[in-house]
């Protein structure tokens, strides 16, 4: 099945700030059960893959685990608590671990999707590899300035759907080629 980069972002193309708040994000209204919100997008994972800094957000936010136990992999070089269903590896310079570690979680998804839930690097190295089929992307009006860009590389994007959910417009693009 497919591979979805998932994420809320900045009018100025930012998914956190520079110390990893949210708050700009998560007090905007949107409707969850309906039009891209994530009521929608959860049903369709199977699988799932983040880098240290997004886990470590959702601990510090109270989480323990990641959508009840979706079999998920934490690229970091930190000693995180075990987590069932979570794996937590390094895949630093080796695209083949990366590709191995990807492969997997497609067997793991099944016949579900595999979320690429952040950062935007992950995104980027992923795409640049062929591995990520579609950007789902939630614009919120507000601009940060700078921060964690949504996708540091260059990616060539097709839109599929655009639509306005609250506070949010909400996109979905497939990716057509990643450039070096
Ligand atoms: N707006 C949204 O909807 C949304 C969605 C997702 C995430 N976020 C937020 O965006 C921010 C993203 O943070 P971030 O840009 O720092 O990205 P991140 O990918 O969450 O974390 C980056 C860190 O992960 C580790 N890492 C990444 N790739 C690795 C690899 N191949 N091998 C080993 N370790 C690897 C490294 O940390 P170590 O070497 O220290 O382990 C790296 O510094 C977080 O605050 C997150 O909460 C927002």
């Amino acid at each position: 099945m497919a591979t979805l980069f998932y994420t809320g972002c900045s009018l100025d193309g930012f998914i956190a700030t520079r110390d990893h708040d949210l708050t700009w994000l998560t007090t905007r209204s949107i409707e969850s059960e309906r039009d891209m919100g994530y009521g929608t997008f959860v049903p369709r994972i199977g699988a799932a893959v983040m880098g240290a800094s997004t886990w470590q957000w959702m601990l510090d936010a109270g989480e323990s685990a990641f959508m009840g136990g979706v079999p998920t992999v934490v690229l970091t070089h930190r000693e995180f608590e075990p987590v069932e269903g979570m794996r937590f590896t390094a895949a630093d310079d080796d695209d083949d671990a990366l590709r191995r570690i990807h492969a997997g979680l497609v067997v793991a998804a099944g016949d579900k999707d595999v979320w690429v839930v952040g950062g935007g690097a992950l995104a980027a190295r992923l795409a640049g590899l062929g591995l990520v089929d579609e950007f789902w992307v939630q614009f919120a009006p507000v601009t940060l300035g700078e921060g964690q860009p949504l996708c540091p590389g260059h990616v060539e994007l097709r839109l599929l759907d655009v639509v306005r959910n609250g506070d949010f417009v909400c996109t979905r693009y497939a990716v057509e080629e990643s450039r070096p």
